[in-house]
């Protein structure tokens, strides 16, 4: 990219936090502290250490960090011990919700139990500090139970997530040298067991450092039985309960969480304890403002992500929080299956994702006017650019036009939220996720490493270390230097660009390798995509660049219509063109039924610009729905197009 990306769209319209939320909020400054370092030392003391830390950072050896030198703490009694410890052990932890209608309500004092027999039983395996344990399982409370035993006894997890084929799990196995998986006979996924332990054979097998496999009875279908293979129910339930947490350095491993970067081989993100926890559970607590008395928490992501480590297990535990977790589908057995949880546990936070949300509106308004959402107090989301018109019918849809949005930017580099609004004080603006937390040093950048002024737009880079960053990929040091620490020298690259607007608050564009450029002017996807989603008759739009023969890229875009319009392609152009400029006028739309997306809901824009460019489709084993690709090509074969 030669010039920083274009800043097109102008969003006016602003929502100030409700009175009585600003009222008690937990964070009512926005202000960036002083002193940096003081501030975070701040933010760690809201957990209990055994051992207070001699320097609170380390950064004598850019890039890797260390934070919170020579202290000393242990994950699991800061999620569990310490709030029985408290007198709340009677407290709900987890309502727990299965796919078929099953549920399980779990105290602190019960997950406390559950935890200390899951951490006999590892070390029994003859698991210690310094192992390494893969998980993979449906979203039950053993899931998290099996990340807090491991966390316990100083071991690191590496948690895989369960739709990911034998491929996927071995290698990640394989590369963390992992000594025992811990999985599932299988999970209810859209109205039927679906099967795990066959995957963990079949990876299994491939696998030599693997020792043991512990199997959670869940489905209760027949399983075939390896000679490594133990039941939980054997071996965790009958293990004794008594177990004193014993501390570890502030820079023991917790886990390991692979992403795919651009090449095959996925990247295993590395995080500690003590800097990643403080994080954690200072930005559960400051961005959802979180009362654990009343607030009744949920966080829809899967475990198998690191919104899901983050903020279902170690955000929403250490605060003492009372969430629901649920196993199954948004759509099973109805698609009104979110909102009738939100009714039933009355829920007062809920964070989703933006595919999530646009899927519903696909889904239509009738859904969630179903049911009793008045429960709700704050809305959050994650995973990628939420588009303004999305971002209002989250409002006005599921929030009653009351609720603050925190649209939450981070990665599973970063291990916690960087930028959002504070519910409490921040003026919010559709499709922004506005400001650094305090204590987080983010920028928006040329390609010179130089910070844009407001109204510019370039490449959104963090400039000082933070407590939860990623302290380097499992094994690769160099690949850490060269896919974070090498584009800019002393800032950390995130790979995501950015603009700044006119008051200086952020909006992210989407991934700079999706940046499109169209005669020489960076376009980002994310605008022109939301530009199209603010035409009444689309429900969802993908947006990438083909080479063009004129125009070096030219915009394709592939649109989902809402129930029932005919849409007008060319009627959709001119809406472009008169909402972001003549220049993001996309050459061709084409109508589809469905986008390919990953199985963490993001667009794959590289498979689309194969259509686009009339090529043969690529790798498509991330795909969730392998079928979408020929629903989309045989769509476009029957001439749904328009072109100049
Ligand atoms: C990438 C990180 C963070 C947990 C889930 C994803 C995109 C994430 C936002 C947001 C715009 C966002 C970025 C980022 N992203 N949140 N609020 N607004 N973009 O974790 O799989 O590591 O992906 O997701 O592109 O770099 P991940």
């Amino acid at each position: 990219m030669s010039d920083a990306l274009e800043n097109l769209l102008s969003e006016t319209r602003r929502f100030a936090p409700p009175a009585g939320l600003a009222e008690h909020a937990n964070v009512t400054s926005d202000a960036q502290p002083a002193d940096r370092l003081a501030f975070w030392e701040t933010q760690a003391r809201r957990l209990t250490w055994a051992r207070e830390w001699d320097t609170t950072l380390d950064w004598s050896n850019p890039p890797f960090a260390k934070w919170f030198v020579g202290g000393q703490l242990n994950v699991a009694y800061n999620c569990l011990d310490r709030h029985v410890a408290a007198g709340l052990g009677d407290r709900v932890a987890i309502h727990w919700e299965g796919e078929p209608g099953d549920t399980r309500t779990i105290t602190y004092a019960e997950l406390l139990t559950e935890v200390k027999r899951a951490a006999n039983a590892l070390t029994g395996l003859g698991v210690g500090q310094g192992d390494r344990v893969a998980i993979y399982m449906p979203m039950i409370p053993e899931a998290a139970v099996a990340m807090l035993a491991t966390a316990r006894i100083g071991a690191t997890h590496s948690v895989v997530f369960g739709g990911f084929s034998v491929d996927a799990l071995s290698g990640r196995i394989a590369d963390a040298d992992a000594k025992l998986v811990i999985t599932a006979d299988g999970g209810y996924r859209r109205g039927a067991p679906s099967a795990l332990k066959p995957t963990v054979d079949e990876a299994v097998k491939l696998c030599p450092s693997v020792e043991k496999v512990l199997v959670v009875r869940r489905t209760g279908e027949d399983v075939a039985w390896t000679g490594k293979d133990l039941w939980w129910h054997e071996t965790v339930t009958p293990a004794s309960d008594e177990h004193e947490a014993q501390a570890f350095d502030a820079e023991n491993p917790l886990f390991i969480l692979y992403t795919s970067g651009t090449t095959a081989k996925p990247k295993g993100i590395l995080h500690t304890t003590g800097g990643y926890l403080t994080q954690a559970s200072y930005t559960h607590h400051a961005v959802f403002d979180l009362k654990p008395e009343t607030d009744v928490y949920w966080c829809t992501a899967d475990i198998g992500w690191v919104t899901g480590h983050s903020y279902i297990v170690y955000g929403p535990l250490s605060n003492g929080a009372t969430q629901v977790m649920y196993e199954g589908t948004p759509d099973t057995p109805h698609r009104g299956r979110f909102w009738e949880i939100v009714e039933k546990y009355k829920v007062t936070i809920l964070y989703t994702a933006p595919t999530a949300i646009r899927t519903f509106m696909k889904w239509g308004d009738d859904i969630p006017a179903g049911f009793d959402l008045s429960s709700l107090r704050l809305l959050g989301s994650v995973g990628e650019p939420i588009n303004p018109e999305a971002w209002i019918w989250y409002r006005e849809h599921i929030g009653r036009g009351e609720c603050p949005i925190v649209d939450t930017w981070w990665q599973t580099e970063t291990g916690a939220i960087m930028i959002s609004p504070l519910p409490g004080v921040t003026h919010t603006k559709p499709g922004s996720a506005m400001s650094p937390l305090p204590g987080i040093s983010a920028d928006v950048v040329d390609d010179t490493g130089k910070s844009v002024p407001n109204g510019g737009g370039g490449y959104l880079v963090l400039r000082e270390p933070w407590p939860s960053m990623l302290r380097t990929i499992w094994g690769d040091d160099q690949r850490f230097l060269d896919t974070y620490w090498s584009r800019f020298d002393t800032m950390y690259f995130a790979g995501d660009g950015a603009k700044r607007d006119e008051d200086g608050n952020i909006w992210l564009l989407g991934r700079v390798d999706d940046v499109m450029l169209v005669s020489g002017h960076n376009i980002s996807t994310t605008e022109v995509e939301s530009a199209l989603v603010s035409h009444p008759d689309v429900a969802e739009a993908a947006v990438v660049g083909a080479t063009d023969p004129t125009t070096g890229q030219a915009i394709v875009a592939f649109v989902i219509l809402r129930g029932g319009v005919d849409g007008d392609t060319e009627a959709l152009r001119g809406h472009v063109a008169k909402t972001l400029g003549p220049i993001c006028k996309p050459r061709q739309i084409l109508i589809v039924p469905e986008l390919p997306k990953t199985r963490s809901g993001k667009i794959m824009r590289r498979l689309l610009r194969d259509v686009a460019e009339n090529r043969t489709l690529g790798d498509v084993t991330t795909l969730q729905d392998q079928s979408i690709m020929n629903l989309i090509t045989a769509g476009l074969k029957s001439g749904t197009s328009a072109e100049d």
